[in-house]
């Protein structure tokens, strides 16, 4: 699968239902893993391989790798934690985000189960990230506007010196 980079459309439209989980989903979910594992990332949604599907794999320290198809959060705490945030679409730009610090979510696995979980710390920040891709949300546009200026600016200087040097 290939990854798109901020300034694909694609990122910014909301993901759609899966009607079945079957063996197509089964293989789109292993090559989700695969690609996120090939990227360095901890999680990898749906639309950021161009695929408007509300699936996501989320893979942290210490965990095993996580698929979530249909997801909904469920409950979110009240208290709020700052975190440095990365993503696969935006190579090259980190930034400290505000979110809930734990969470209950339910979806779906690649086998059709159904699975409630809660999560806290860097799992929940990892889902809650992937999650915001299903709505074409990236996670700078959680930031105030002159930092998310900044840093569209600075991905775009990133990217024209990677382009630079092929
Ligand atoms: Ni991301």
């Amino acid at each position: 699968m290939e990854i798109l980079f901020l300034g694909s459309e694609l990122l910014r439209q909301k993901a759609e239902r899966i009607k079945d989980i079957d063996t197509d989903i089964k293989k789109i979910a292993e090559e989700l893993i695969e690609t996120m594992h090939n990227g360095k990332g901890i999680g990898l949604a749906g639309p950021q391989v161009g695929l408007m599907k509300r699936i996501f794999a989320v893979h942290v320290d210490k965990d095993v790798p996580r698929i979530f198809i249909n997801p909904s959060i469920i409950e979110t705490s009240q208290e709020l934690v700052k975190y440095e945030e990365g993503c696969l679409s935006i190579p090259g730009v980190w930034a400290e985000v505000s979110r809930p610090k734990a969470l209950k979510i339910q979806a779906w696995n690649e086998k059709g189960r159904p699975f409630t979980l809660e999560a806290a710390g860097i799992l929940a920040r990892a889902i809650l990230h992937e999650y915001d891709h299903l709505e074409g949300t990236l996670f700078f546009d959680r930031l105030p506007e002159l930092k998310r200026t900044k840093l569209i600016a600075k991905f775009e200087k990133v990217r024209s010196k990677q382009q630079v040097q092929g």
